[in-house]
């Protein structure tokens, strides 16, 4: 990681610790929010891949202000003592039969994050595409389970998948962003890919 970065990361992080969150990534959702208003103030939003937790509070807290339904879900255990009352977490393979099937009882939702991130290797080539398969099951998921109207947003680790990606998006949604906050890391390839009014 360049200097630059190291010192910016820092900044993040010890905002967000200041200010209660578990991971800088309350930064990025943040933005996004601010710019394209991707989570209503009322309503049922699922978050995958969201441990430790920063997403998952502030939309329960920030956006939805505790009186909609976060549907949470993650590999590992969320991070936050205690849970507020309006999330609802699952803990497995958001893309299992098992998990997918607690996720659509909830109905149609109002919005889709995903921060999801595979383990990384190192290997650009490797990481990207199971980033770019984490996405694709993400937008099956929309496809399926999101409101005429709603929106989402997508984290994407850019690599030679993203054209097939964004085809995809604009099939499904009458706005298509690609969007990288200035929390992330300069030397970062990860953006967030913003799906808007789904047709
Ligand atoms: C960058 S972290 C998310 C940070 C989170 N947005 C926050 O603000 O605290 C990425 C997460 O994606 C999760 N993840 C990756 N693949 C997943 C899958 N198939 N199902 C559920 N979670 C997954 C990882 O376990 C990891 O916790």
């Amino acid at each position: 990681m360049a200097d630059k970065d190291y010192k910016q990361s820092d900044f993040w992080a010890q905002k967000a610790k200041k200010e209660g969150y578990p991971a800088r990534s309350i930064y990025k959702l943040d933005e996004i929010q601010k710019l394209y208003r991707i989570i209503p103030p009322s309503g049922t939003v699922i978050d995958v891949g969201s441990a430790p937790g920063s997403w998952t509070l502030y939309t329960s807290r920030n956006i939805l202000k505790n009186k909609g339904t976060v549907v949470s879900v993650d590999l590992k255990p969320l991070e936050l003592n205690p849970i507020p009352q309006n999330v609802k977490f699952f803990q497995g393979d958001a893309f299992s039969d098992e998990i997918l099937k607690e996720l659509k009882s909830f109905g149609e939702y109002d919005a889709i994050i995903s921060d999801a991130a595979p383990s990384t290797t190192g290997n650009r080539g490797v990481d990207t595409a199971r980033s770019e398969d984490l996405v694709m099951s993400v937008l099956s998921l929309a496809d399926e389970c999101l409101k005429k109207g709603a929106s989402c947003a997508i984290k994407l680790f850019q690599g030679s998948g993203e054209k097939e990606i964004l085809t995809r998006l604009r099939s499904m949604f009458e706005k298509a962003v690609v969007y990288k906050p200035k929390a992330c890391r300069g030397s970062s390839f990860e953006v967030y890919i913003i799906g808007l009014k789904k047709k």
